[in-house]
């Protein structure tokens, strides 16, 4: 049984622009089905707009759709009641592609790590701060940023905070919505390696979503992330909100090509 399931999922938004004119409708997803494995990690590309973000808020939880199952760990999650639904979302965890919204500018790293803790479990005050302190550690951050308020970090730094934060409950998957895109690349690299190593140490699955192939080939001379990539269970390529999959063969010619050679496959569909 897959960790994960999504299965024919359809979505639209419905836009009333006034009350005398006619309820306009925007499809999002149509059909969508994949499926994640435990350990494994699903890449999902596709354009600004194409539905991605929408499709992992589905997962989330977040988001109804219209029509389909989510299927999480053998449950499916809109058929259970809010409070269990959200019973299984410590399980299902997010990282967001801006690390400064994504956190209360008014909380230190710690507070702001320790809010699922105080939300879902019941830790003695110096539980929590061993807790907190091991989860600064496995991001590769220490003790004395505990203290340290959002404006006083790199942005790099601040999604390591919110790295530690998803994994404070020890879940099983990590929706992972362009949470390396708005940095540069050499912290884009340092990132996706903390990620593949948590992912190891974990037995993690992450859903990675993304619209940035460019940055993807730049990075292909350098090992660490081609073994991320390599990580890909496969990669599903979003369009119109209909994905297609691709096999990570396909992905890897793709990836072979120098970044100015992907101008033309950059005005493919997505
Ligand atoms: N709450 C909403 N209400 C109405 N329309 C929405 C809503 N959220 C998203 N949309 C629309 O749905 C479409 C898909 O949006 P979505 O955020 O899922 O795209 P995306 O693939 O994540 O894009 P990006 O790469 O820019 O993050 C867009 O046209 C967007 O304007
Ligand atoms: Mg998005």
């Amino acid at each position: 049984m897959s960790l994960l399931e999504v299965k024919d999922i359809t979505h639209s938004y419905g836009a009333s622009f006034s009350f005398w004119r006619k309820k306009e409708v925007k499809p999002v997803l149509s059909g969508v089905s994949l499926s994640i494995e435990e350990g494994t990690c699903l890449g999902l590309l596709g354009s600004s707009g194409a539905g991605k973000s929408t499709l992992g808020k589905v997962i989330l939880g977040l988001e109804k759709p219209q029509k389909g199952q989510v299927i999480f760990q053998g449950q499916d999650l809109y058929a259970m009641d809010a409070r269990s639904r959200q019973q299984m979302r410590r399980n299902l965890q997010v990282v967001f592609q801006d690390s400064y919204s994504s956190v209360n500018p008014r909380l230190t790293a710690e507070k702001i790590i320790a809010e699922p803790l105080e939300n879902y479990e019941k830790l003695s005050s110096t539980e929590q701060k061993r807790a907190i302190a091991n989860l600064l550690e496995q991001v590769g951050l220490s003790n004395g940023d505990m203290k340290k308020y959002p404006r006083e970090f790199s942005g790099g730094q601040l999604q390591r905070i919110n790295i530690a934060r998803a994994l404070a409950l020890k879940p099983k998957m990590i929706v992972l919505d362009e949470s390396v895109s708005s940095l540069d690349m050499v912290t884009q690299t340092t990132i996706l390696n903390l990620l593949q190593d948590l992912k190891t140490m974990h037995g993690l699955s992450y859903l990675f979503i993304t619209h940035d192939i460019r940055a993807t080939a730049l990075y292909r001379p350098c090992q660490l992330y081609d073994q991320f990539w390599c990580g890909f269970f496969f990669l599903y390529i979003f369009t119109n909100g209909v994905g297609i999959v691709f096999d990570t063969g396909a992905i890897w010619e793709l990836l072979s090509l120098h970044p100015s050679q992907l101008t033309g496959i950059m005005s493919f569909p997505w």
